[in-house]
């Protein structure tokens, strides 16, 4: 491996076959004091009144365009975090801030002691999709119809509230089904669930855990796309599995087809209710309405959980369930002062149909395509700095070799314009918006392999 910025630069002369080498200088300078007064107050009056449970980069985000996001010093840079996997059609966006407009000015909020249009409509969408590309038991091309069973929809403000809302509906069929003792939960290490009690009790992250125990009792955790012992973790108290066919947090980990099987196999078995948690891989992100749309029927949940871009960044969540497990729930069993709101569903509803469009996924898949194809080259070039690559669509990890190198590679990207995220103990996640830019991707490109190029000179 060559080890010096100018050997690369000789390397690339005249070369395609090379990692760039086209931002090896800082573009993205961080002076401290910050330039700006507004910047240097932000950061005063956070310190002061903001709970400090965040560790975060000193710039101040002021406004966005698409893949795009401004600070308050004027720096520009290239959004590939999306808020998290959450701007699906990127920051600003003219139809969603439409939408927003004219709902907020009809009818914003309701609670739930009266229906609304929104939230119905949007139900109905989310079945349609599902039973029209495959999950939750309808293989891919099912129609709505009475011969066909049915699915119903709660909608939450959050992932971890749809969570909260899928381990209750789990409980109580358990009770149905088991009595009093079907009341145990399996998780998975290194999973990502949420931080309320009931979420936080399925995130096996001591880090995250260990300072609110006790947590909800009767847990267990098992390995991701382990096949030995399933039978010893689902038993018959088991009433709730929950997972991430991707974990998104962990590490861009993609739970096992055959595994799945074997899982699922076993749920039923047991009795036990299956959660899909896809608030981070679900709608489309992988290019599918669900990163489980494309597995056969006998690998799919009975719940599925959704939250982060179904309303491009206006809080939303939903609990999508079989009517074979929602038929527990009856008026007064579970609720929400703002879940389901128009606004919320409006939102939903026109981002949604977006993103449904075939055109909008071919174009997604086009840019997965680069984006995994530029990725999947580091390997040979940096091999003592990069492992594999991990994901599928536009929910990708960059696996590097060295302790403490994701964090480096991040803050070296955002000194160079590009914002990226870390993700579990060894990788680099790319979630960038869903409609971003061949060029936008090829830009993000240009900086990561000319800051690979700066670490392997490190060494
Ligand atoms: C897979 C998964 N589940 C649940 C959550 C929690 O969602 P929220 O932060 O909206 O409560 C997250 C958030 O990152 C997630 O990635």
């Amino acid at each position: 491996m060559l080890t010096t910025v100018d050997a690369y630069h000789v390397k690339s002369s005249g070369l395609t076959n090379s990692p760039s080498v086209a931002y090896t200088a800082v573009t993205h300078p961080i002076p401290e004091p910050a330039p700006s007064v507004r910047t240097r107050e932000t950061f005063a009056l956070a310190e002061e009144y903001i709970l400090p449970v965040y560790a975060r980069p000193p710039i101040v985000l002021e406004h966005g365009k698409g893949s795009w996001v401004w600070d308050c010093d004027g720096r520009k840079y290239l959004d590939f975090t999306s808020g998290i996997a959450v701007n699906a059609l990127g920051h600003a966006d003219e139809g969603v801030s439409e939408v927003l407009r004219s709902q907020s000015s009809k009818l914003l909020h309701t609670s739930n002691v009266y229906y609304n249009e929104p939230s119905v409509v949007l139900a109905s969408l989310l079945v349609s999709l599902t039973q029209r590309e495959g999950g939750l038991g309808y293989p891919a091309g099912s129609q709505h119809s009475t011969s066909i069973p049915g699915a119903k929809v709660f909608f939450s403000n959050s992932g971890t509230e749809a969570n909260e809302g899928a381990l209750k509906v789990a409980r109580k069929v358990g009770k149905d089904r088991g009595g009093a003792s079907k009341t145990e939960i399996v998780c998975f290490q290194q999973s990502f669930h949420g931080r309320s009690f009931g979420a936080l009790s399925v995130t096996s992250n001591r880090k995250y855990q260990d300072p609110f125990q006790p947590l909800v009792p009767g847990v267990r955790v098992g390995e991701l796309n382990e096949f030995e012992g399933l039978e010893d973790l689902i038993t018959e108290n088991t009433c709730a599995v929950i997972v991430e066919p991707i974990q998104g947090e962990g590490g861009v980990n993609l739970a096992d087809v055959q595994w799945m099987r074997k899982l699922l196999r076993r749920a039923r078995d047991t009795g036990a209710v299956v959660i899909f948690d896809e608030i981070q891989c679900g709608l489309y992100r992988t290019g599918n309405l669900w990163a489980h749309s494309t597995w056969p029927v006998e690998c799919h949940p009975d719940i599925v959980t959704m939250a982060k871009p179904l309303a491009n960044g206006y809080p939303i969540g939903a609990v999508l369930m079989r009517d074979a497990v929602a038929e527990t729930m009856t008026a007064g069993t579970h609720g929400t002062t703002f879940g389901g709101s128009p606004l919320a569903c409006s939102i939903g509803f026109h981002v949604l149909n977006r993103l449904s469009q075939r055109e909008f996924t071919s174009h997604l898949m086009r840019t997965s395509a680069s984006l995994l194809n530029r990725l999947e080259k580091l390997s040979d070039w940096f091999p003592e700095l990069v492992g594999p690559v991990r994901g599928r669509g536009l929910i990708v990890g960059l696996v590097l070799l060295r302790e403490g190198d994701p964090q480096r590679l991040v803050d070296l990207a955002r000194e160079r314009g590009v914002l990226l995220l870390t993700a579990g103990k060894d990788c680099v996640r790319l979630v960038p918006s869903l409609n971003v830019k061949e060029e936008e991707v090829s830009h993000a490109l240009d900086v990561i392999e000319s800051c690979l190029v700066l670490m392997a000179c490190d060494h």
